[in-house]
């Protein structure tokens, strides 16, 4: 399959693809995502098999309006909870999970009785789900275990000759997945921290739980509440090593370990410090940019094929810097060395 590069006026194109059961790579704010008709099981099948992904994790269904949930039936009631939260959110990089109805397909809802709805900002995502004329389902467009893409030439290293084509939208602006919470229990939980913040998430709903997979790794056995975090993800081939220390000591334990398969995954104020590969996740404390920033980070590492070793900071669990460091600690294996 030869897969098409579609520019910005080129979403007619695109609905089209979706239209006909094909798979399209859209921008939206947060990540690219791999597009199918939502509604149609056979296409939404289409994006496992592109992505290698495991039959038993779902995906999100995307919407360009907040009437669209209604209109196309996706759930058994919208909660009151929802409602707030779109109106603070909405369209933005927040994912819901709602009690699902029989529309959505058993391959976007991989046999859990729930669906997750976004309704992403990036202009150009929501006119390609308008024009498609349904809701759109999407998992990040990367293969499966790799970081997810934030650029159309992401995309194309990890699905080209595999999916119709790729709509460039340029930079995603976020750079972390979304984040996610289920609406579906008696408190509302968050299942992945993202772009919006679990302190936001309180100011509107008061409490909010924090699912243990968000800072720690699944006890053996263990049911994930969201299937996606229980498989090994955002991972570079080389290892990731978070170090948990002073900046001096950071400065000082790389530069003792420094060779030419070792990589630092640092801040700007470091780059003059360091005696080794350097890749920068922007100015120390600015988690916005270190986010938008972080896989991308990650992909360059792994072009540069001589890397075998990456240190990096524990990354800081407030605010946006949560969405980061579940990232990074997932990609260590939740392995973090304290100096
Ligand atoms: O920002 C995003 O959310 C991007 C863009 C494309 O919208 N999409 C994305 O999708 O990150 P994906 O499939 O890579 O991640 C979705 C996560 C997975 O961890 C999945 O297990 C979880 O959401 N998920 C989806 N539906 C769920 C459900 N019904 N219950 C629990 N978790 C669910
Ligand atoms: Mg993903």
């Amino acid at each position: 399959m030869k897969t098409q590069v579609l520019d910005k006026h080129q979403t007619d194109v695109a609905a089209e693809i979706l239209k006909n059961g094909g798979v399209v790579g859209i921008p939206t704010e947060t990540v690219y995502g791999l597009a199918a008709d939502a509604l149609n099981g056979e296409a939404v099948a289409k994006i496992f098999k592109a992505k290698g992904r495991p039959a038993d994790n779902p995906l999100i269904v995307h919407i360009a309006e907040l009437s669209d949930i209604e209109a196309f039936g996706l759930v058994r009631e919208l909660p009151e909870s929802a409602i707030k939260l779109a109106k603070e959110f909405w369209p933005g990089p927040l994912t819901m999970i709602m009690k699902r109805t029989d529309v959505i397909p058993r391959e976007v809802s991989a046999g859990l009785d729930t669906v997750a709805i976004r309704l992403p900002s990036h202009p150009l995502a929501r006119e390609i789900i308008k024009l498609a004329g349904t809701p759109l389902a999407a998992p990040s467009a990367n293969l499966s275990g790799s970081p997810s893409p934030t650029t159309a030439r992401h995309v194309l290293n990890d699905m080209d000759g595999k999916i119709d084509a790729v709509l460039d939208g340029g930079q995603s602006e976020v750079g972390v997945e979304s984040t996610v919470i289920t609406l579906a229990g008696e408190t509302p939980r968050l299942l992945r921290p993202g772009g919006i913040t679990v302190e936001q998430l309180r100011e509107v709903l008061g409490e909010v739980e924090v699912d243990d997979a968000v800072l720690h790794r699944l006890a053996d056995g263990a049911e994930a509440a969201s299937p996606g975090m229980k498989y090994k993800h955002y991972a570079p081939r080389a290892d990731v090593i978070l170090l948990k220390c002073s900046d001096e000591d950071f400065i000082n334990y790389i530069n003792k370990h420094a060779s030419d398969g070792v990589c630092a995954l640092c801040c700007d104020e470091d780059l003059f410090l360091l005696k080794t590969k350097t890749v920068s996740l922007g100015r120390r404390g600015d988690y916005l940019t270190h986010a938008r920033h972080l896989f991308d980070c990650l992909r360059r590492i792994d072009g540069n094929k001589t890397i075998h070793t990456v240190y990096s900071r524990l990354p800081s669990t407030e605010g946006v810097g949560l969405a980061v460091y579940n990232r990074l600690i997932r990609a260590a294996g939740f392995e973090v060395k304290e100096l």
